[in-house]
């Protein structure tokens, strides 16, 4: 089968000792050069092939190519939005400004004041940075953001204590405001989000959250100040809502995000709307005759996208090779209509256009689709201790190698020695008189331990 990947596909290797899991797509030719893809169409007879024609371009010369099926992988960080139009004054500000793609060294913020607009993760970490040598750094933000640390409680990583299968049951079953209770909780533990400027304006509505550990200190040390939106921009300074004095500027970054888009294909076959692709399952494209052409990685659920990718692309080379069908069109449509909507659920929480699928829910959903979704209570009668890893554990991709295809031998023992491998790198140094029983021990303990802080934490 000839399939081109635009760049890349996500199938890593997982390293260590053990033999790697296998692939499962096998293809005769794939299109892993550095030439720029300039259009897919529908080949003459895709109603019967489902073939399609591309044209690729590299070094000024085009070629064109036919392939049975395409993964496109182009991501959705290519194309900076820059809505100059929502900063009134703008035209007349003398200063410089430029969008944070543009951004590649903190130098040249060196002795200025700097605005940066937008509080996601660019906007903080280039804030977080530009503070360091800038005379003074503001950041603007319309909604507000929940800011979370990297390192986690008992200074475990983030997704390693929320990605399990324990709170995926609770997240998504718990009454809406029960969940919005418990997760303003948690993330106000660590500081109050309100005394820092930070709270988001609908808390109802959950944005995704800004990944810093920085950010705190340098607001209580006065090395980064929040401001509200940006009410208008004159010559030299800016006027920021429900602020009566000017603020002196003397360069703008735009950390307004990116804007999703397939120049190389027709809006017939995916369409964008809103941010919004309209795939069922943000992968394929209900309309299409035969299921021949998939998106990959356009989707951001709260967790690494690195497994997720991964597990669209084992499906997806399924679907192709005939091995998974899909569901009737009319199915399809229905299901991304429903999601295109953004309303208020009682159960659960309303997530914004980017966020409306929990992360291990996708996963497991893509799973069962190519029978890779491991069973907890099948599991709780063969291998006990393996199941309860599972099921309170971080949920690391090994657990789709389990069972059905592309299983993988070593997938048991690596899921059991996860924790060792997370905390070798960070302990360095080894007590003396400490010794591997010992250390045993210590595994073990510690993991009840983190088992107990992970249910009791949220009482
Ligand atoms: C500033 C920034 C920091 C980030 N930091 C993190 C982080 O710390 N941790 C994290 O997990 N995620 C982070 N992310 C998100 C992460 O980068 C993405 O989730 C991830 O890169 C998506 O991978 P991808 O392969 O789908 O797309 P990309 O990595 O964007 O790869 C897509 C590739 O397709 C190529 N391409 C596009 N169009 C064409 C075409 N027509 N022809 C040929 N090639 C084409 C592009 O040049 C690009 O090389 C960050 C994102 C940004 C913007
Ligand atoms: N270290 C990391 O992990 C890292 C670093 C960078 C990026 N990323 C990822 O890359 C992706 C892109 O991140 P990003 O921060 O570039 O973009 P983003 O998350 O889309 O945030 C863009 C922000 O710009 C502001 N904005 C957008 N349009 C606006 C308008 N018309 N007027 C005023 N403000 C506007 C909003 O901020 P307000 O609501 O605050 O006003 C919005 O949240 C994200 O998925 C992010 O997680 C990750």
């Amino acid at each position: 089968m000839r399939i081109p990947f635009l760049v890349h596909a996500h199938e890593f290797p997982i390293p260590g000792s053990h033999p790697q899991p296998p692939l499962d797509i096998h293809c005769s030719w794939l299109l892993l050069s550095c030439s720029t893809v300039v259009s897919i169409r529908k080949h003459p007879d895709f109603a019967t092939t489902g073939q399609w024609n591309a044209v690729t371009e590299a070094g000024g010369k085009q070629t064109s190519h036919v392939f049975d099926a395409v993964m496109v992988c182009s991501g959705n960080f290519s194309e900076p939005s820059l809505p100059l139009q929502c900063f009134p004054g703008i035209e007349r500000f003398r200063g410089q400004y430029f969008h944070s793609r543009q951004y590649k060294h903190p130098d040249v913020f060196q002795g200025k004041r700097v605005l940066v607009v937008g509080m996601g993760n660019s906007g903080v970490d280039i804030a977080v940075e530009a503070s360091r040598v800038a005379a003074k750094v503001m950041i603007s933000t319309t909604r507000g953001a929940w800011l979370l640390s990297r390192v986690f409680e008992h200074g475990y990583p983030w997704d390693m204590i929320l990605n399990t299968r324990l709170m995926s049951l609770i997240k998504t079953n718990l009454p809406g405001p029960l969940s919005w209770w418990l997760l303003n909780y948690k993330v106000n533990r660590w500081f109050n989000h309100a005394n820092y400027g930070l709270q988001p304006e609908n808390s109802w509505l959950v944005r995704e959250p800004v990944l810093n550990d920085d950010l705190p200190s340098y607001i209580l040390t006065g090395r980064i100040t929040i401001k509200p939106g940006v009410k208008e921009f004159k010559d030299n300074s800016v006027v920021f809502h429900n602020c009566p004095e000017e603020e002196p500027i003397d360069i703008v970054v735009f950390c307004t995000g990116y804007t999703v888009s397939f120049p190389f294909l027709e809006e017939s076959v995916v369409r964008v709307e809103n941010k919004h692709a309209s795939l069922y399952k943000y992968v394929f494209p209900p309309q299409l005759q035969k299921p021949t052409l998939a998106v990959l990685g356009l989707i951001k659920p709260l967790g690494a996208i690195m497994p997720v990718a991964e597990m669209q692309a084992r499906w997806v080379s399924r679907v192709f090779k005939g091995l998974c069908q899909l569901p009737p069109q009319a199915v399809m449509e229905k299901e991304v209509n429903e999601k295109k909507k953004n309303q208020i659920q009682w159960f659960g929480l309303t997530f914004d256009e980017v966020l409306k699928t929990e992360w291990l829910v996708y996963l497991d959903t893509l799973a069962s689709f190519i029978g890779a979704k491991p069973s907890v209570l099948g599991l709780l009668c063969t291998d006990p201790r393996l199941a309860l890893t599972i099921f309170f554990g971080p949920c690391s991709p090994y657990q789709y190698r389990l069972e059905g295809p592309g299983r993988w031998q070593g997938a048991r023992q690596a899921i059991l020695t996860q924790w060792d491998r997370v905390l070798k790198p960070t302990r360095t140094r080894v007590p003396a008189g400490s010794s591997s029983s010992f250390l045993s021990l210590l595994t073990v303990v510690g993991l009840l331990l983190l088992l107990a802080a992970v249910i009791f934490g949220f009482l």
